[in-house]
């Protein structure tokens, strides 16, 4: 990535965070349980991180103070169904379009730091949205105003050049073979973003293809924990020295969904313990992590003394 001159400073700051159009798609989502329960897991894992609030215990926003400074002051919006401070009157299209595409509402693009899910089967995707609609406590209505986010010139960079809306997938994507344990641990690995933590850069990744980002997989990428201190993230490619090629299937799931290490102290913020993955699932991470290419890249903890 190379910055602009001046010229082109003064164009993206004049510009700001690029506008679309708005195609929202026209749908309303069938709710069942098995939806409801299935988006309460992927929002959990997936939305809740960024967007909980711990005063409420909803998805009310909050200062996303763990995002890197050089992003800018980012605040994450309330989504409980409060119709003046969250999505309350957003259609399943709108959600659906701004989760695939990265495009709001309001057509302003979202920039790299909101998730967004081009490779989540339809029915997984649909699945949020139900959940998101739901009676669950963490959506519904809370009334608390978002602040205005300050993105850096680097984030306004980044969403005029570097990062651009997906479209929307031309056909149907459906779930993964389950029984085949690589295609469903790369599927997680796609749709839980694992691999935007645990590669080299956030401002270098492929979402469309994620193999293809700067060092896939291998670590190094330094995401901030709640008190905003850089905690480097661990490479886990299969390379037996610098990463994890020598870890049994047990001490990865152990560490995956409780966060626990062998003869270290636990993982911290924000490594997420993943208590709603099951055993397989976790499993299925790890089959799918022993096809990939292993990196050689040596790197030590960050150990921030409490
Ligand atoms: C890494 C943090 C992060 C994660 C994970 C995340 N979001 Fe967001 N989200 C944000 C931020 C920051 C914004 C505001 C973006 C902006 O300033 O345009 C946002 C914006 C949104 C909006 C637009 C709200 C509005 O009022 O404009 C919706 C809807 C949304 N997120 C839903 C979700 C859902 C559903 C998930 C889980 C699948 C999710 N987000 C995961 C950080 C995150
Ligand atoms: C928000 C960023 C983030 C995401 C997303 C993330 N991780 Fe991590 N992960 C980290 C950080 C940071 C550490 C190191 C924590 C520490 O040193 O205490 C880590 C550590 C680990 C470790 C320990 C490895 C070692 O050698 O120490 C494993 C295994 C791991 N993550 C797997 C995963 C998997 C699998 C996923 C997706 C399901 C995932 N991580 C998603 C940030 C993240």
């Amino acid at each position: 990535m190379a910055l602009p001159g001046i010229a082109g400073f003064i164009y993206i700051e004049s510009k700001g965070i690029p506008k679309y159009d708005v195609a929202a798609p026209d749908i309303e989502i069938e709710v069942t349980p098995e939806k409801l329960q299935r988006g309460e897991k992927l929002a959990s894992m997936l939305c809740a991180s960024c967007h909980m609030n711990r005063e409420t215990r909803s998805l009310s926003g909050r200062w996303m103070t763990d995002a890197p400074k050089e992003f800018g002051k980012i605040y994450v919006p309330n989504i409980t169904q409060d119709e003046t401070y969250g999505i309350g009157n957003w259609t399943d299209g709108e959600i659906l379009y701004l989760l695939r595409t990265g495009i709001k509402k309001d057509g302003s693009y979202a920039p790299p730091y909101m998730a967004k899910l081009p490779h989540m089967a339809d029915e997984d995707i649909e699945s949020i949205i139900a959940f998101l609609r739901s009676d669950h406590p963490m959506v519904t209505p809370a009334a608390v105003e978002d602040y205005p986010t300050e993105p850096s010139f680097l984030t306004k960079f980044l969403c005029n050049v570097e990062f651009k809306p997906f479209d929307m997938p031309k056909g149907k994507i459906s779930m993964p073979d389950t029984t085949d344990q690589v295609e469903l641990g790369r599927y997680l690995v796609y749709n839980l973003e694992c691999y935007t933590c645990h590669s080299a850069d956030f401002t270098k990744l492929d979402m469309m293809t994620p193999e293809n980002s700067k060092g896939f997989m291998g670590g190094g990428n330094k995401p901030l924990d709640n008190d905003g201190n850089p905690m480097v993230t661990s490479n886990i490619t299969p390379d037996k020295e610098t990463g994890i090629g020598n870890w049994s299937k047990e001490q990865f799931v152990k560490a995956v969904r409780f966060g626990l290490m062998e003869n270290e102290p636990a993982l911290r913020v924000p490594m997420i313990p993943y208590t709603q993955l099951t055993d397989y699932e976790a499993e299925a991470i790890f089959a799918y992590i022993q096809t990939i290419d292993p990196i050689k890249n040596d790197l030590k903890r960050s150990m921030i003394e409490e």
